[in-house]
């Protein structure tokens, strides 16, 4: 595996690749891998010859309250799961080599960014745009997957590579859990052992929606109601929001309609980590 920090060598690297018409597919991530990284380097190995992994811990999406500083940048066993995983070139720039002195261009996430994560974490979604967009230009490559756990951030993409004709597949891979259920993250680390087995109620609920759907129940605002409150009931957890969008326009769905694709978003405290977790639900 071989590991570049210089976007121009990044890319003069890809040059050559793209000439000796190598199919590449690149997994973007801010590092601290998990299981849901490894398998989107799985997804990434099973469509094509060469995989790019990034690792980059992309300021612009932070918030000025959120954990820039405190975020886990643990290299070196990164670079060795990487490696194990089977990835072919490693990605890891400066935040000085992505964004020099002088740059002020940022994409503009529209309507789909707007609510849920986007109205928490205001800004966050231009940040990932502009980031996914730049190491889209570094590593050129065919495919790019994204995991379905950041449900919100997935739509995002596949808007803006649409809306921007960006030459590109985006390729979604299924969120990864724990045994109990709980949606694997980065910050799993910072939750105590009751945090972690609290957590597993967004699984729950998730669940619970689907025998809900399954009965063929069609108030949506309703049952979103009661996962809500089967969430307060956790005594480490506290909701955030609860909500069936329309898969494509994450616009609150409050009432289902037959032969449509409803995703239920669910954001939640356990202790001082907000948790997130999604299913999308045919009717
Ligand atoms: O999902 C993430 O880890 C990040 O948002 C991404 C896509 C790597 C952009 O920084």
């Amino acid at each position: 595996m071989q590991i570049i920090t210089e976007p121009g060598l990044m890319q003069a690297a890809v040059e050559k690749l793209r000439l000796n018409r190598q199919r590449i597919a690149v997994v973007m991530t801010m590092g601290a891998l998990h299981e849901g990284h490894l398998s989107l380097v799985e997804k990434a190995r099973s469509i094509a010859g060469t995989v790019i992994m990034t690792i980059f811990v992309n300021p612009k999406q932070f918030g000025p309250d959120e954990d820039f500083h405190r975020y886990p940048r643990p290299f070196e066993q990164d670079a060795a799961h990487a490696k194990a995983a089977g990835v072919d070139y490693l990605f890891a720039p400066s935040p000085e080599a992505v964004y020099p002195e002088g740059f002020q261009t940022t994409i503009h996430a529209g309507a789909i960014a707007e609510g849920f994560e986007g109205t928490k974490r205001p800004g966050h979604f231009n940040g990932v745009a502009t980031v996914v967009t730049k190491l889209l230009q570094i590593t050129k490559p065919h495919a790019a997957i994204f995991g379905e756990k950041d449900a919100q951030q997935l739509a995002v993409i596949l808007r803006m590579v649409r809306d921007l004709n960006i030459d590109v597949d985006i390729v979604s891979s299924p969120v990864v859990r724990e045994k109990s259920g709980l949606a694997v993250s980065s910050r799993n680390i910072y939750l105590s052992r009751e945090q972690r087995e609290s957590a597993s109620v967004l699984f729950r609920g998730i669940r619970q929606a689907g025998m809900e759907l399954e009965k063929k129940r069609t108030d949506l605002a309703a049952i979103a109601e009661e996962i809500r409150a089967m969430i307060e009931r956790e005594p480490e957890c506290r909701p955030d929001y609860v909500s069936f969008v329309d898969d494509r326009s994450f616009i609150t769905a409050e009432t289902a309609e037959p032969e449509r694709e409803y995703r239920l978003l669910i954001a939640a405290w356990a202790g001082t980590v907000r948790l997130i977790d999604n299913r999308l639900f045919k009717t």
